[in-house]
């Protein structure tokens, strides 16, 4: 009995300090990216620290992500942070203990990515679902550029950006995928509401499409548009590398084409 509670003391600890063991450089650029324990998020994660950046890889159940964990635990310049989007109250207690650390890009990478599905069909919506793909998707980032503003407006670069999907004549042109849709157009109005409200304070605020990247194990062959995940993050790197003030507001895809 002694013996399992010193393990699961030792566990707890290990825990605990997976977001501390971080050592950043300071003359190294500084990245934070939400959603980064998996696929285009993860893959932001690997390619910014390849780089030399100091990251920040929050997501929301940092003791499960264990390839995130492993990539930590080779390189001191990645801090492991907890950032569930539904979390406002946890959203901004992780702000305040990264207060006076500039950010120079903020990547509001997670999301709630789904369909297609009846809930989402236009007929038989399910409205406890819209509450929260919209709570997800929209007040989520929202809540996470308010709280890192400060950090960002610190940073050399000063970027904020948000992933998003096609809508309109550039979206999934199937039912099913509503909720997932009119939510992601609704994060692009209020990009442009941040590009609005911050454009004298020098922040550039960008929303990027990704393309489709087969992140949730789908055949290659079922999709022939597909994007490898390292092209997709790498093209969406050098966008944000070379963002202007110009650009700010509006979106862009991952080879670079602005979407109008
Ligand atoms: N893949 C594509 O083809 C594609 C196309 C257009 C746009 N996008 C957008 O690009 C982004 C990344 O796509 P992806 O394919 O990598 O998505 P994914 O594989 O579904 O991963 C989604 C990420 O968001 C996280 N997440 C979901 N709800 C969250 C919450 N409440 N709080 C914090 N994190 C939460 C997930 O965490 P858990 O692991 O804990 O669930 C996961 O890390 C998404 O915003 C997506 O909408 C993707």
């Amino acid at each position: 009995m002694i013996r399992i509670i010193k393990v699961l003391l030792f566990a707890s600890l290990f825990v605990a300090q997976a977001g501390f063991a971080a050592e950043f450089r300071s003359e190294a650029p500084t990245v934070l990216i939400t959603g980064a324990n998996r696929g285009i998020g993860f893959e932001f994660v690997r390619q910014y620290a390849a780089a030399g950046w100091n990251v920040i890889a929050t997501c929301r159940s940092p003791d499960q992500a264990d390839e995130l964990n492993a990539l930590a635990a080779g390189n001191k310049q990645i801090a492991v942070e907890r950032i569930d989007l539904l979390d406002h109250e946890g959203i901004d207690a992780l702000a305040a203990s990264y207060a006076d650390q500039p950010i120079d890009i903020l990547i509001n990478n997670a999301g709630l990515m789904r369909g297609p599905d009846r809930g989402q069909m236009v007929g038989t919506i399910d409205y406890s679902e819209f509450d929260r793909f919209f709570r997800t998707n929209v007040a989520g980032p929202l809540k996470v550029s308010e709280a890192f503003y400060m950090n960002v407006k610190l940073g050399d670069k000063k970027i904020m950006s948000a992933l998003t999907t096609g809508t309109g004549k550039h979206g999934i042109p199937v039912p099913g995928f509503s909720l997932y849709k009119t939510s992601k157009a609704a994060l692009d109005a209020m990009q442009m509401e941040m590009a609005i409200r911050w454009k004298r304070q020098g922040i550039k605020v960008l929303t990027l499409m990704p393309g489709r990247v087969l992140t949730h194990g789908e055949a290659p062959e079922e999709a022939s548009n597909a994007v490898a995940v390292e092209d997709s993050v790498a093209g969406m790197i050098a966008i944000l590398d070379s963002a202007t003030m110009e650009q700010s507001g509006s979106a862009v895809r991952w080879n670079g084409e602005l979407v109008e």
